[in-house]
């Protein structure tokens, strides 16, 4: 596994659609074990394909720090209620910003063996889920900020 360049705001890879996967290759086993070694290495709790530069519908998300998951192809296929805080994104260094997000979300996804499974996600999960499905459409976080982007100290800045 390696390190992978995180791609930052302005580069146009983070403005595309990303095309689903459809066969597990080594290939894409090698670029799951990357995202989830570059995701740690940066000290965040998600992160997307598009993030690394590659074009695939495939999030890693660990808010735990403990129990990733891996979603290949997610879809959302249930939201409700509501939850309002502070995002921040590690395409968009030491930046964060208020966003509403649902406090519920279902997801079906394959998992890494290309299995499918459904995922219900509440408050910080389901916030991490809708922040990174919305990179595998080439949006990011900041075209939903509520106010300015603030700047954050490396303490606060664990959500992205
Ligand atoms: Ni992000």
């Amino acid at each position: 596994m390696a390190i992978r360049n995180i791609r930052e705001y302005g580069e146009e890879v983070l403005t595309k659609k990303s095309k689903e996967v459809t066969e597990m290759t080594p290939r894409t086993r090698e670029l799951i074990g990357d995202m989830l070694e570059t995701m740690y290495e940066a000290n965040g709790i998600g992160l997307a394909a598009p993030q690394v530069g590659i074009l695939k519908r495939i999030v890693v998300i660990d808010t735990t720090g403990q129990d990733p998951y891996v979603l290949v192809n997610p879809r959302i296929v249930e939201s409700s209620g509501e939850q309002t805080g502070q995002e921040g994104c590690l395409s968009v260094p030491g930046k964060c910003g208020i966003v509403t997000r649902p406090n519920y979300v279902k997801v079906v996804a394959l998992d890494a063996d290309m299995k499918p499974f459904e995922l219900e996600a509440t408050e910080l999960l389901a916030r991490a889920v809708c922040h990174e499905l919305d990179h595998l459409d080439g949006h990011l976080y900041v075209e939903k900020v509520e106010g300015e982007l603030q700047n954050v100290t490396y303490e606060e800045d664990e959500e992205r």
